[in-house]
C-alpha cells in the first residue's frame, strides 16, 4: 500500500460510473451492526467502570473483571488482591492499572481495526464501495502509527489474563471454606474465552512461530504455532464472544452484589 498517495502508484482511475456502488446486497448491514454493537458495549463498560460499586461479592469472593485488580484506596475490603496504590478519586477507575492496557490491546487489535475502520470511519465501509475519505495514508502517520505497538499490548494483556485467572481461582470460596456456584462457572467461562481471544492474537502467532526458517528444527514451537493458527482463524468470533462474556460476567457479579438475585450454589 502506498503511504501518501490517494491511490496506489500505477492504479487506474475508477471507472466512470455515476452510481456510488453497483452492489445491491445489504453491504451496509455489517458496518451498521458493528457500530451498534461496539457503541452499546462501550456505553455499558463506561457506566460500570465509573459506578464504583457492586463489583465485589464478599461472601463468595466474586470480583468483576472490570475492577480487576482493584487498586484504589476506595476498593471495598477484600477486593484488593494486589494492594491499593492509587487514590480513590471518582475519575480514576478502580482497575486503573489494567484497563488502559486492555483498551489499547483491543483498540490496536487487527480485527477491531478492520471493524472500526469500516464501520466508524467508512474507510472503506465494504468491498467495492467507495471510501468515505478523499485521501488515504494507511497507518503510516500519527496517531495510527501507534497501531504498531499492538505486540507490546499483547504482553500486557497476557499478564492481565493471568490476573483474571487468579481471580477465578480465588472465587472458589464460601463462608464455610471451599465453595462452588453458578458464579464460578460464569467467571471460568469468561477466563477461558479471554485466553482463547488473547492466544489467537496475530502478534501471539508471530511471537510463537515467526522468524523461524525451519519448523522441523523447532517441533514444540511448531505445535504451539499450529494450535494458535487454528484459534487465529476464529479471532473475529472470539473478539465478539469475549465482549459478551465480559459484559455478562460483570452484570452477573453486579446483580449478586446488589442483591437483585442470589447465586445458585452447588457446593457451600
Ligand atoms: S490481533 Fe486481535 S488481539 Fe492481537
Amino acid at each position: 500500500m502506498t503511504s501518501t498517495a490517494t491511490k496506489p502508484r500505477g492504479a487506474r482511475a475508477r471507472a466512470a460510473i455515476a452510481a456510488k456502488t453497483l452492489r445491491t446486497d445489504r453491504w451496509w448491514f455489517a458496518p451498521l451492526i458493528t457500530v451498534v454493537g461496539l457503541s452499546a458495549w462501550v456505553a455499558y463498560a463506561t457506566v460500570r467502570v465509573f459506578m464504583h460499586k457492586w463489583y465485589w461479592v464478599d461472601q463468595y469472593h466474586y470480583l468483576t473483571p472490570f475492577y480487576s485488580p482493584c487498586v484504589t484506596d476506595r476498593c471495598v475490603e477484600g477486593s484488593s488482591h494486589f494492594g491499593t496504590l492509587l487514590p480513590g478519586w471518582w475519575i480514576i477507575p478502580d482497575a486503573a492499572l489494567t484497563l488502559p492496557f486492555l483498551l489499547l490491546f483491543r483498540l490496536t487489535c487487527y480485527y477491531y481495526r478492520k471493524a472500526y475502520y469500516r464501520s466508524f470511519w467508512l474507510s472503506p465501509p465494504a468491498c467495492a464501495v467507495p471510501d468515505g475519505h478523499k485521501s488515504y495514508s494507511g497507518e503510516t502517520r500519527f496517531p495510527l502509527l501507534g497501531q504498531n505497538l499492538h505486540r507490546y499490548f499483547f504482553y500486557a494483556a497476557a499478564i492481565i489474563s493471568l490476573i483474571n485467572t487468579w481471580d477465578a481461582v480465588l472465587a472458589f470460596h464460601s463462608p464455610e471454606g471451599f465453595g462452588f456456584g453458578l458464579g464460578n462457572i460464569v467467571l471460568l467461562v469468561n477466563v477461558v474465552m479471554l485466553w482463547a481471544y488473547t492466544i489467537s492474537c496475530h502478534s501471539c502467532r508471530h511471537i510463537i512461530g515467526g522468524r523461524l526458517k525451519h519448523f522441523s528444527a523447532h517441533p514444540v514451537r511448531y505445535r504451539a504455532w499450529t494450535f494458535v493458527s487454528k484459534l487465529n482463524t476464529r479471532h473475529m468470533q472470539l473478539a465478539w464472544i469475549t465482549l459478551g462474556t465480559l459484559a455478562f460476567t460483570d452484570f452477573y457479579v453486579m446483580a449478586i452484589a446488589a442483591g437483585w438475585f442470589t447465586d445458585l450454589r452447588f457446593i457451600n
